[in-house]
């Protein structure tokens, strides 16, 4: 039986992450939050103080880590049987997962465990190249962005809201950084699939991302 697959790629902070949650939860469908896997190598990765470029190290720690999801209204992720899930959040893991990510080898390692993910009654897999490798054949595909003013807005806002100090200008520079290398990598960079609807949430509230893409799946 084949199963239903829709993807939403995007750059960091278009909200990928609540709208596919939403949209899983509401079609009762499994949810991979594709980025949480390169957080977690880079939760690894620093705490074993490797030097992040380095393929071979990072290849390494990839193939050997062992990952547990449980993907509830909260993310929880275990790495080697410990919770990390409050570190997977942090601006400094992000930026980590990022370089970790440009890596091709990592990349290739990490494919398998991303497709594992699906399986029925169906899939919302977010991340940067759903659409482009990992699930090339998914059915429906999204691409979501906004831009990296409105992007740095909303995670000043969510930091300053968590009772955290926040630095717009230094946000807007460090998004604006993650998208370059994303977008410049050259294995699977951050790329809009030919066949993805393409929505820009700069000027959209939530829950009207969210009807369209369901508009889409129905
Ligand atoms: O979506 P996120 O912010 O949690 O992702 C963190 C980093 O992981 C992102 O800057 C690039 C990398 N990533 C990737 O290369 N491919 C994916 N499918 C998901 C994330």
């Amino acid at each position: 039986m084949t199963v239903p697959v829709l993807t939403i790629d995007g750059p960091s902070g278009a909200g990928k992450g609540t709208v596919s949650r939403a949209v899983a939860k509401k079609l009762g469908w499994n949810y991979l939050d594709s980025g949480s896997i390169y957080r977690s190598l880079a939760v690894a990765a620093l705490k074993q103080q490797a030097d992040l470029e380095d393929e071979a190290a990072i290849v390494n720690i990839a193939r050997a880590m062992v990952l547990e999801f449980d993907c509830g209204d909260e993310l929880i992720v275990k790495l080697d049987g410990e919770d990390i899930s409050a570190q997977l959040g942090l601006e400094g893991t992000g930026n980590a997962a990022s370089v970790v990510a440009a890596l091709p080898e990592v990349r290739s390692v990490l494919l398998q465990k991303q497709k594992d993910f699906k399986q029925l009654p169906g899939l919302v897999a977010d991340g940067r190249d759903m659409g482009t490798v990992v699930f090339p054949d998914a059915e429906n595909k999204v691409f979501l962005t906004a831009s990296a003013a409105e992007r740095a807005k909303r995670r000043y806002k969510q930091l300053i809201e968590k009772g955290n100090d926040a630095n717009l200008a230094q946000i807007t520079h460090e998004i604006e950084e993650r998208d370059r290398r994303d977008m410049e990598r050259k294995a699977a960079p951050l790329a809009m699939a030919s066949d993805a609807l393409y929505i820009d949430s700069s000027d959209m509230t939530l829950e009207s991302v969210i009807d369209e893409v369901l508009n889409l799946i129905q």
